[in-house]
């Protein structure tokens, strides 16, 4: 039988060093003589994903559940050829997904008040149910002190202590509901150096980069 090509996700808070990982990983599967491809989330190319960056750069305002449903039809938009692409054998790593989209916005506090969710996780979650899943998650966990160190947050409109603070706590959710239903979720400390990271992520996927046998899942089913 032949193998299909594995889903691996990488997520983590910003400042955690996804990208810089996610790009070496691809280098390493090419220099290993195996087809991958990097994708990432949000998609900003799209026109859906133009919104969500005019969001982003807080150019635009957009109502929370809008913007919420957009992130997840930019992933909904790809998902065909994602899983072409996995039955063409090739490995797909992906910067950020699903879980990105259920930690930021069921972490937001309502206007006025320290008090969240303003939107409700199983709320978050329906619209990414039936999205393929990955075949492992690998979340570059970085402390506060660590991301403040490495020169502090950008300009976008999540790049603040206090959102990273309550992201990080409702990743913690998410991490265990993916173990719960039959997901990999590798916790990989991002406070580490580049390299060390870059050694551990490695060492995580090395098994699955010859391919996978059996079908693609669907997420949270
Ligand atoms: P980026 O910095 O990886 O381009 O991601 C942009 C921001 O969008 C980041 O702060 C995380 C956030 N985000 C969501 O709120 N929902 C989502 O579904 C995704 C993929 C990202
Ligand atoms: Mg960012």
């Amino acid at each position: 039988m032949t193998k299909r090509g594995a889903f691996i996700v990488i997520e983590g808070l910003d400042r955690s060093g996804k990208s810089t990982q996610a790009a070496t990983l691809l280098k390493r599967l090419q220099d290993a003589q195996s087809p991958a491809k990097l994708i990432n989330f949000p998609d900003r190319t799209t026109a859906i994903g133009k919104m969500i960056d005019s969001y982003l750069r807080s150019e635009s305002e957009l109502d929370d559940r809008a913007v919420h449903l957009l992130f997840s039809a930019n992933r909904w938009e790809l998902a065909k050829s994602i899983e072409e692409t996995l039955q063409s054998g090739e490995t797909i790593i992906c910067d950020r997904y699903a879980f990105s989209g259920i930690a930021f916005s069921a972490s937001k506090i309502r206007p006025g008040t320290n008090s969240y969710p303003l939107l409700d996780y199983s709320w978050c979650r329906a619209p990414d149910v039936g999205l393929p899943a990955p075949d492992m998650t690998i979340f570059l966990d970085v402390t506060q002190e660590v991301a403040r160190a490495r020169g502090g947050y950008g300009e976008e409109r999540y790049e603040k202590e206090g959102v990273q603070r309550r992201v990080r706590d409702v990743f913690e959710r998410v991490a265990e509901e993916v173990e719960g239903s039959g997901g990999r979720w590798v916790l990989v400390n991002a406070d580490e150096s580049e390299e060390e990271v870059q050694k551990v992520v490695w060492d995580t996927v090395k098994e699955i980069i010859g391919g996978i046998e059996g079908p693609i899942e669907k997420l949270w089913d």
